[in-house]
This record gives C-alpha cells, structure tokens and sequence, in this order.
C-alpha cells in the first residue's frame, strides 16, 4: 500500500466545534479511516474514543493512535451498522458522542487496485471491507434491469438503461474485470459533454454504494446511535452527495418531532423512520441544522466541495 496517500480530513473544525469532546467523556469514531477526526477528538480532551472500520487496512493508522493515547483508543474492525454489538462487546453501551464522516477514504479511492476509481485502472472491487461480492460479480451476473436499478437508484444516472444494455453487450464478447474497462464501456454508452463531470461519474457511485450496501448501513447506524447516545449526546453526520443526506435528514427530522416531505428515492424511509421512533422526539435540532465547509477549506479540499454535516443533540432516553 502506498503510505504517501493520506485523507485529510472533511469539516474537522466544524466536526469538533459541535462535538465539543469533554474529559472522561466516551466517543464512537464510526468511519475511522486515517484516524483524522479520532487523533483531534483524543487530543481535545482527557477522554476515550472507541472507532470503528470495516476496511482491514486502516488497522495501521490505528495501530499509531494506540500508542500514541495508551487505554484511551480501541480500534475495531467491523461495519457501523453493528455498533451496538460491536461496542457491548467491549463492555460499552452509554456514549456521549457518535460521528460518522460517510464515504470512502482518499486511501480507498487512490489504490487503483480497490477498484473505486475509474480515472486509475484496477481490478473491479469496490469492496471497504475486501469481503463479499465484487462489482466484478455484480457486472456479470446482474440482469439489465438490476444494473439499470443500480445506477439509477443508487447513482442518479439518468442514462441507466443505456448504460446496463451497453455493459450488456461487452460482456458477452470479454468478461468485464477491470475499472478503466468499465469506464470506457461507459463513456461509449453516454458521451461527455465538455468541462462536465467524467460520464462513469454516477454509475460508478452507485454500484459502490450498492456493493457496500451504504444505505442500509446507514439507516442502522442511525437507529443504533439514538440506542447508544445517552442524554445530551451528540450524533454528527458528514454526507458527501445528496441521497446519503437525504437518509440523514429525514431520520433527524422523525426524531426532532419534524417530518419531512416525502423522498421519491427513498420514499419507504419516512415511514420506516416514524414506525421505529419509540418515544419521538428523541433528538434536539440545532439552528442551523447543517453545515457546509468554509471558503478556507473549499480552497484546500476540493473533496469539502460536496460535504454537508448534520447535527443532533440526544434528548431524554428511550424507555
Ligand atoms: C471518509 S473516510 C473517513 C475519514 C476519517 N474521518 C479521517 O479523518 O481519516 C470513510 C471511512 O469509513 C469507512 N466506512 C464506510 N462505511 C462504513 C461502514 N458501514 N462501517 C464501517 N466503516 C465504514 C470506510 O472504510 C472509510 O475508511
């Protein structure tokens, strides 16, 4: 692995400001990555942080954090959907503030052998957790509709359809393995327009999104941080386009006592939000409820141009 590629870290500031890590307080890092937000957390205050991360290969950034704050940081391995199991089984089930900077990492997106770009050529992977099935498996064995349903749902790709049948016929003549070959499948399918965004932009975010299974990930982490946050918690969520936000906002808006309007993407959601509030409103809504980056960071981060960063403070406990 080339250890010159390092996140920086999005809204790290915002992230803090908000979080406000007091001493002896405990933390959930749920995207740990290179460890940016756990490192300024642990050095703002005397406290614990606990993070987590389905990608084996962020342990070496952790194993840094190990030493460098002895018994205050503990790594684990796992998929924040599962934070609740994950953290009683360190004997953790009250904590005073959860993040989650959602997405993939500058490592992940920047190993062209992870398969997540289609600007490096790389076998076709996408997968945080390198467990699964590929989107090699998914290229060639999904239907066209399912492929369609993928970029569209997932990646807001206008031209799915187009895209699935083109992917369709390349694959009976070579099987489709690597991420330039894709790309290029695509950009035959959907010809760019000049000075916009590469035309495997969507289509390869959906089937990234769809691999990882993120939606459902995220949903889960929701539900488990109103479990785990004792009163006056603080839950933050940084979303990188606006399907991820959408999810975030619809959820801190059932527990803020606000509902939303209805999604055309993900119209199931608001229901599933409101069936599962037990004791709604959960959760205090901050004026602004959200945040962008400031023009300082926009300047040095072209990867804050798309953040936003959501909000909540935990009211009473549930029942
Ligand atoms: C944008 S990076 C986080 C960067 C981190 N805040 C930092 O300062 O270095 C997102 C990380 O979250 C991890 N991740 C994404 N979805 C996850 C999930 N469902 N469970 C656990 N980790 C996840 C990815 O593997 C990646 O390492």
């Amino acid at each position: 692995m080339n250890s010159q590629i390092e996140h920086k870290p999005v809204m790290l500031n915002e992230m803090l400001d908000w979080l406000a890590p007091k001493e002896g307080g405990i933390y959930v890092d749920g995207t740990f990555g290179a460890g940016g937000y756990s490192r300024a957390i642990l050095k703002t205050a005397n406290c614990k942080v606990y993070a987590i991360d389905r990608d084996p290969s962020t342990k070496r950034f952790a194993e840094l954090l190990e030493k460098e704050f002895p018994n205050r940081f503990v790594w684990i391995l796992g998929n924040f959907a599962d934070m609740c199991e994950l953290l009683a089984s360190h004997g953790v089930n009250n904590v005073d503030g959860i993040v989650l900077d959602l997405g993939v990492s500058s490592m992940q997106l920047d190993i062209a052998e992870r398969g997540f770009s289609f600007r490096n050529d790389g076998a076709l992977d996408m997968r945080m957790s390198s467990e699964g099935i590929s989107a090699a498996d998914v290229i060639a064995s999904a239907g066209i509709d399912e492929l369609a349903d993928i970029f569209y749902y997932y990646g807001e790709e206008k031209a799915a359809r187009r895209v699935a049948r083109a992917i369709d016929v390349a694959r009976k003549t070579q099987p489709i393995t690597r991420t330039l070959q894709l790309a290029e499948i695509i950009r035959g399918a959907i010809p760019s327009k000049q000075g916009k965004t590469h035309p495997a932009t969507r289509s390869f975010q959906g089937l990234r999104i769809y691999i990882n299974q993120e939606f459902d990930a995220i949903e889960s982490a929701l539900f488990a941080a109103e479990k785990l946050l004792g009163a006056s918690g603080k839950l933050i969520v940084v979303s990188f386009h606006s399907l991820e936000d959408r999810i975030v906002k619809r959820f801190t808006h059932s527990r803020c006592g606000k509902l939303g309007e209805h999604s055309r993407h993900v119209p199931e959601l608001r229901d599933k939000f409101r069936k599962n509030a037990v004791n709604a409103p959960s959760f205090f809504l901050p004026k602004p409820e959200k945040r962008t980056a400031n023009e300082k960071e926009l300047k040095i981060n072209p990867r804050a141009r798309s953040a936003t960063m959501r909000m909540i403070t935990r009211g009473g406990v549930l029942q």
